[in-house]
């Protein structure tokens, strides 16, 4: 049966209840970091992130990442913050055990990254605040009710913005990572949750539609290579509003 992009996919995907040991997720993890590294899904995250400081300036900046998964997106942003030399606290926050072990195994040499493991969908059971908050390939594990009590969650948790880098569903999308993923994707699961994920993903109405809600805050989501959206949020200034 054909796929419908007209509506987001409500599929689970393996990811989401993965039964494999720590060595079968690292080998999933790798596939999802080597698509990112050859399409450039990590950079649209740190150009932003480069932005929002760069209009932003201040001493240092404590950012949260969440699904951090195996940390690579931290320690991309880390290493951009230690080449223009800016001081930062980064902060992943996962759910899943086996990831969080291989994120602070791979992020021996940053000492300035530290994970917690937390279910967002329970975020507000403890004490967190940042300066920015970015999140990839997270937000379309959601559906759009859980997206509505959320995204306010990262608003409040973030002083200067938020970054949601995410998939574009579109059917072009999902007939290239077809044929991507014969190439360069070894996992099934990877292979598989790639297919769901852009079903899950969102179209530029969706993103629209939700940032209706937070009328309280700057809007900018434009779409980039290859198939995402990045959606950056900052907060109107008193006297903008
Ligand atoms: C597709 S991976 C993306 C990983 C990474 N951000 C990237 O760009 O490659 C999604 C991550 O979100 C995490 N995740 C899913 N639901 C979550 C939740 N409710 N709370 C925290 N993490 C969650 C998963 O454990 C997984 O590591």
């Amino acid at each position: 049966m054909l796929a419908d992009f007209r509506i987001r996919s409500n599929d689970p995907e393996l990811m989401d209840n993965f039964l494999g040991d720590a060595t079968a997720l690292q080998r999933v993890l790798d596939d999802i970091n080597n698509v990112n590294r050859i399409l450039g899904g990590n950079s649209i995250t740190v150009n932003m992130v480069a932005r929002l400081i760069e209009q932003n300036p201040q001493e240092t900046y404590t950012i949260i990442d969440v699904g951090c998964a195996d940390g690579t997106m931290l320690r991309a942003i880390a290493d951009h913050c230690r080449t223009e030399d800016i001081k930062t606290e980064l902060i992943g926050i996962d759910l899943n055990t086996d990831a969080l072990a291989l994120a602070k195994k791979e992020s021996f040499d940053y000492p300035e990254i530290r994970f917690l493991e937390q279910d967002v969908l329970r975020l507000e059971t403890f004490d967190l605040n940042c300066d920015i908050l970015t999140t990839t390939l997270m937000t379309h594990h959601f559906t759009d009710s859980q997206l509505d009590v959320l995204l306010p969650q990262f608003v409040r948790l973030a002083n200067i913005g938020v970054i949601i880098n995410d998939l574009h569903r579109s059917c072009i999308a999902f007939f290239l990572f077809k044929l991507f993923s014969l190439f360069f994707i070894r996992t099934e699961t990877a292979k598989i949750d790639g297919l769901i994920s852009i079903r899950k993903g969102f179209k530029k109405k969706d993103l629209e539609h939700l940032s209706t809600r937070l009328p309280q805050m700057y809007h900018y989501i434009k779409w980039k290579w290859a198939f995402r959206y990045v959606w950056m949020m900052e907060p109107k200034r008193p006297s903008t509003i």
